[in-house]
């Protein structure tokens, strides 16, 4: 169902966040803020090195700690010991071996908080200390310490397309180099936490900060051996996501279930900051090695790239990440001769998972880089090369998709060079003072949704009441983590109902009141929870509709005359009646007012040899120019403006496409420059939220953001869905503004000041 677009009046406007108040005033409830009586709290006891066989656990200090009630191992997990999300090669809590410092061996139950701590910290494990790999390369060697099967890699993807050797030999121009990025982690604002409070049929509940409650449900019900009617997992208010609460809090809601298993009690845990970083996912560090071949005049011919990403130590998402890794790499351009390679391999680290962009900004790095210094060999301005070579509707990507109409491409980089000033700046910015000041560009894609790699999962489900006072529910099954779905789903049933927005609200998930929808990842939900709210909300609408009209010719409304509706309010000739009473009436007829609704993606397709296929159902475009001053004294990079150009095919709510843009665009400020995790020995060196810098306030710069919309038919109201975008395009807009400002060029994120320095010094 699609209105006109003049008709919308709850899509497309800036309508109050649901839950903008609530958390503004700090009276939003997350997990810690519930508890249950007889309550009761686990602390785990985490691995301390990298790779060890595990002999023994002693607790027998432990167990005098005052309020210790019981240690959880692996033995008392009654079902499946091990995870599976995509493979099974984790284990809930370990058993003869730990793979990396920091996982799971068991877990203390105890009466207070306090108690569990100090019995945990007084637990030890006898353990043989086993050979270990800290980085992909030592991973790939013959001879490295097997951490998966026998060559330590997860997974594998090929891209062929056309002859790329061919396009290389044949080549005017050729550019080829390798960029290395680190971790990014999440630093949501909560923690990692979840409440597991037993049922007497033997089942549990568990409620908690989660982006997938449908993960959560599987691996809870096999880790217990119970079945999925027996476990309901609730959402509470999430802190925050960005993908690390995609998979993870799986692990942390069995755990929890595991200990109230044992003990018959309501359990909570609750992560602090150090140990959150050092066993929940992250962005995956990545090697790229990328080549492009053009003619002389600025056509591309040809890209290689070999890509690999460093999953950790179990496999978790790393697998998916990598494919839309593998479908992205050469960036947003029509090239025919295509070869990409991508691996992720076994590491003796925390395992990486999903974070925004989901394997995506890696590859954004290598591509927008290298597509200047290719610009800069064939001495085409970056905005015009990139203008020559993108794609265009009816152009193919790298795996044979003809792009679709919804292609806002071309709009979004005239958008940013025009309201950047670029044209102007490029020539004329100030490049001889002590502080040096650049400007860069970089364009991307972003498909929308699992794609063929996760196709399976691409569908969700929805439950709309509309009560007898005129309130509407909407139960869903993806979540609201910041990004304000909830407000966006509330206008889409608002205009669908024609219920007056503020009579809309959107529960937070529950697994026991709609069917599994996959996860909330992979900006899928504008797109999937959405269509699926209004696929219920449609048989509700008819009714409601039906009814008005009755009344309103009861009331002497001409019978043959359309009627209007608009905010709420039904009208015809000189007649209204408002949304509320026409609900009323339909409840007084016996009419059903609830419904289930339904979603499946549009078909998609990948073909396991060559990667061929329709990878994704639709495409996000986006374009970013970044303005820096970089101090050639300190090499201290201060990023001025970013102006952003986002096609999403339609904003439901403008206020908060610019505000996702904001807070995604500022992340990648951090990817860029600031965020960089060491390790030492397999140790993570700086787990905490003092020595580890992502960017505040102070580092915010200034923000112009364009929004195009260029409708995707299947959309809701032509929605693409776009959450994750923001944060692909600014790094490698950044790094080329620095190579604007002062001529160096970094191949490794971060950039951070004394690889500046040391470049500047190089090059003079
Ligand atoms: N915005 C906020 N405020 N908080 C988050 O956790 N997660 C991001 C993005 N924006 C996130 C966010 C990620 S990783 C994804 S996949 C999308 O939101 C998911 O939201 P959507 O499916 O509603 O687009
Ligand atoms: Mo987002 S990384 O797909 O949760």
């Amino acid at each position: 169902m699609q209105k006109k677009e003049d008709k919308l009046f709850c899509v497309g406007q800036n309508v109050l966040r649901k839950d903008g108040l609530t958390k503004a005033v700090g009276a939003a409830k997350y997990v810690d803020d519930y508890n249950y009586g007889g309550q009761l709290y686990a602390v785990t006891v985490r691995s301390p090195r990298p790779y060890i066989k595990i002999n023994s656990i002693n607790y027998e200090e432990a167990k005098k700690v005052e309020g210790f009630v019981t240690l959880v191992t692996h033995k008392d997990v009654p079902g499946s010991k091990l995870w599976h999300l995509v493979i099974a090669d984790q284990p809930f809590l370990a058993e003869d071996t730990a793979k990396f410092a920091g996982e799971a061996i068991a877990l203390v139950v105890a009466e207070t908080f306090e108690a569990a701590k100090n019995a945990a910290r007084l637990v030890t494990i006898d353990y043989t200390e086993l050979p270990f790999s800290e980085t992909i390369l030592d991973s790939m060697k013959p001879g490295a310490p097997k951490i998966y099967k026998d060559n330590n890699i997860f997974a594998s993807y090929t891209i062929e397309r056309g002859d790329a050797d061919k396009a290389f030999n044949e080549a005017d121009v050729v550019v080829e180099k390798t960029f290395t990025t680190n971790y990014q982690v999440h630093v949501y604002l909560e923690t990692q936490g979840m409440i597991a409070v037993p049922q007497d049929d033997g089942g549990v509940i568990v409620e908690g900060s989660m982006q997938c409650p449908f993960y959560a449900l599987d691996a809870v019900a096999e880790a217990l051996g119970i079945t999925h009617n027996k476990v309901r997992i609730l959402q509470r208010t999430t802190g925050g996501g960005f993908g690390g609460k995609e998979e993870v809090p799986s692990i942390v809601a069995v755990h929890a279930a595991l200990c109230a298993n044992k003990t018959k009690r309501p359990v909570k845990i609750i992560y602090d900051r150090v140990e959150d970083f050092q066993s929940m996912s992250k962005r995956h560090p990545s090697i790229v090695k990328i080549a492009y071949a053009a003619n002389k005049e600025g056509k591309l011919t040809g890209v290689n790239v070999e890509y690999l990403t460093d999953a950790g130590a179990y496999s978790t998402m790393s697998t998916v990440v990598l494919w839309r890794g593998t479908v992205h790499p050469a960036g947003p351009y029509n090239i025919e001769n295509v070869k990409i390679k991508t691996h992720t391999v076994a590491t003796n680290k925390v395992p990486c998972g999903a974070y925004r962009g989901f394997g995506q900004p890696q590859v954004a790095f290598a591509n927008e880089s290298l597509i200047d210094e290719l610009a800069e060999k064939l001495g085409i301005d970056p905005i015009d090369f990139r203008k020559m070579n993108m794609l265009k509707p009816g152009d193919t990507t790298v795996t044979g998709q003809k792009i679709s109409a919804s292609c806002g491409l071309e709009d979004v980089l005239t958008a940013v060079r025009k309201k950047s000033d670029w044209d102007n700046k490029r020539k004329n910015l100030d490049k001889n003072g002590t502080v040096k000041q650049g400007i860069g560009v970089s364009i991307n894609y972003y498909g929308v949704g699992l794609g063929a790699g996760g196709r399976l999962m691409d569908r969700a489900g929805a439950m709309v009441i509309a009560h007898k006072d005129g309130s509407v529910i909407v139960a869903v099954g993806n979540v609201e983590m910041g990004q304000g779905a909830n407000t966006v789903l509330a206008q889409i049933a608002a205009e669908t109902l024609n219920a007056p927005y503020d009579d809309v609200k959107v529960g937070e998930v529950d697994t026991q009141k709609v069917p599994d929808s996959g996860p909330t990842v992979a900006s899928r939900t504008t797109l999937m929870a959405g269509n699926a709210t209004i696929d219920a909300c449609m048989p509700i609408r008819e009714r409601i509709f039906k009814v008005a009209k009755e009344m309103l010719v009861a009331m002497g409304a001409p019978k043959d005359e359309d009627m209007i509706a608009f905010k709420g309010m039904f009208s015809c000739g000189d007649k209204t009646v408002a949304y509320k009473d026409v609900v009323k009436e339909c409840w007084t007829r016996r009419l059903k007012m609830s419904e289930q609704g339904w979603y499946v993606a549009e078909r998609t397709t990948f073909d396991p040899v060559n990667g061929q296929g329709d990878a994704y159902v639709v495409y996000g475009f986006s374009a970013n120019v970044a303005e820096i001053e970089l101090d050639s004294l300190t090499g201290v990079v201060k990023v001025k403006k970013i102006t952003a150009a986002h096609d999403l095919g339609k904003a439901i709510n403008p206020d908060q496409v610019i505000g996702q843009v904001h807070g995604g665009a500022l992340q990648g400020v951090g990817y860029a420059l600031y965020e960089n995790l060491q390790h030492k020995n397999g140790i993570m060196m700086n787990p905490n939220m003092a020595d580890y810098i992502v960017p505040s306030t102070m580092e915010m710069p200034e923000f112009e953001v364009t929004i195009v919309e260029s409708p995707y038919k299947e959309g809701p109201y032509h929605a693409k869905g776009f959450g994750e975008m923001p944060l692909i395009g600014p790094a490698p807009a950044i790094a080329n503004a620095i190579k604007d400002a002062a001529g160096v060029r970094l191949l490794s994120l971060p950039m951070i000041p004394e690889k500046l320095w040391q470049a500047m010094q190089e090059k003079n």
